[in-house]
């Protein structure tokens, strides 16, 4: 009756599951301050041009003459256009609006996108990873048994990404169907240089793979050379499709609000998988609510822009109080440059979920174990930049203390 690969699935999800420790921490400790740096989820409120643009979008639903029923399945024209502009043409790649899809955030389109290719096409994940693109993949079928020695699924192409590798993954020799890419990375905080990225595009060009590219950090680069989009990358137009996330750069993460990109070229079995995903956005989704898609366009105006800017420079700022309290106080730490994430080594050969609890325990910070996101996360541990000024540093002194 049921869905059996459901039961292939380990344990609960990865964020269930601190939020699950730390809530029991919190109660058998309830005069204990914590602090907040796992999930990456963010604090800062709404910025004002957003704030206006909704409440703007409410008082037009409230008008018989303005009020909007279902939107487009595939978004609102105003949102796409100027998605394509700003995003994409403004960085000299080819992207038109109707090759843009709204929705209500990457993570859902990360899962949905696997339903687009047969059961049996084989899938690479970074190692780790953000959770989603593998356990969707068992959900629906397409990996072998978990196996506990391992850590890992059966049929599925692992890529490990270590202090060794500099937290870049391998080419596979044989390119799976299906190879999943974060950049700036997920958990890692490692950035992808441009020409990097454009040996993976021309390798999948030539297996015939599909990379789905996840570029929800794009807003944290601070370096050059680094690209926003897989699409900056020649010959991706055949090959690639592209997550984007509101929730970070804009503070969207309780609003919802994403795109997925699917070039008109990027056709398998002779079919256009834009078609596809057209058709089942169609079928499963009834369109982002219109104002969060009018939220979403005042993200691109030149105040929107601006103050979106100045909270990302708030966090990035935490990310280096992070990462240089970690540095100065002898942990191997990387990521936090290009990326909210800051990426350790956990001390003396401890094990991640070992220090989870040691880091709640002293210190009452809360952060991600690395092996949560995978096998090659062992030993590593996460930490976010959403916190407040005050709190981070708080967090870093006491880690200073431990
Ligand atoms: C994370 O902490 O990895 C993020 O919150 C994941 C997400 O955006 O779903």
């Amino acid at each position: 009756m049921i869905n059996k690969n459901y039961q292939k699935l380990q344990g609960s999800y990865l964020f269930s599951e601190t939020a699950k420790r730390t809530a029991a921490f919190a109660q058998a400790h309830p005069d204990r301050s914590l602090i907040r740096l796992g999930i990456g989820d963010v604090t800062l409120p709404l910025v004002p041009a957003v704030q206006e643009a909704m409440h703007r979008a409410v008082d037009e639903m409230g008008k018989a003459e303005t009020f909007r029923g279902y939107a487009p399945e595939q978004g609102y024209e105003f949102l796409r256009e100027v998605i394509a502009e700003k995003d994409y043409r403004d960085r000299g790649c080819q992207i038109d609006g109707d090759e843009i899809f709204i929705s209500d955030g990457a993570k859902c389109d990360c899962g949905n996108t696997q339903e687009l290719f047969s059961q049996e096409v084989r899938i690479a994940v970074c190692d780790p990873v953000y959770p989603v693109y593998l356990d969707t993949n068992v959900m629906a079928g397409r990996t072998g048994d978990f196996c506990r020695e391992s850590g890992r699924y059966g049929d599925v192409t692992y890529m490990p990404c270590t202090l060794e590798n500099g937290f870049l993954p391998e080419i596979p020799e044989k390119m799976p169907e299906l190879v999943y890419l974060c950049f700036p990375n997920n958990p890692t905080g490692s950035a992808i240089r441009k020409e990097e990225l454009q040996k993976w595009v021309d390798a999948a060009n030539k297996s015939g793979s599909v990379l789905l590219y996840d570029a929800a950090y794009e807003a944290y680069i601070t370096e050059d050379g680094i690209p926003h989009s897989i699409y900056e990358c020649d010959g991706a137009r055949t090959c690639a499709i592209e997550f984007r996330s509101f929730s970070k750069n804009a503070g969207f993460t309780g609003v919802r609000l994403g795109f997925t990109v699917v070039p008109s070229e990027l056709v398998r079995d002779g079919v256009s998988l834009r078609d596809l995903w057209f058709r089942r956005q169609g079928t499963k989704y009834n369109g982002t609510p219109y104002i969060v898609q009018r939220a979403g366009q005042a993200v691109y105006a030149p105040d929107g822009q601006k103050q979106i800017r100045e909270q990302i420079g708030y966090y990035m700022k935490n990310a280096a109080v992070i990462r240089e309290g970690l540095l100065s106080c002898g942990y191997q730490a990387s990521g936090g440059v290009n990326s909210p994430y800051i990426w350790l080594k956990t001390p003396n050969g401890m094990t991640s979920w070992q220090f989870f609890d040691l880091l709640l325990e002293q210190a009452g910070v809360i952060g991600t174990p690395g092996s949560g996101f995978g096998p090659s996360g062992e030993g590593y541990f996460r930490l976010t930049a959403f916190g407040s000024h005050e709190s981070t540093q708080e967090a870093v002194e006491r880690i200073r203390r431990m």
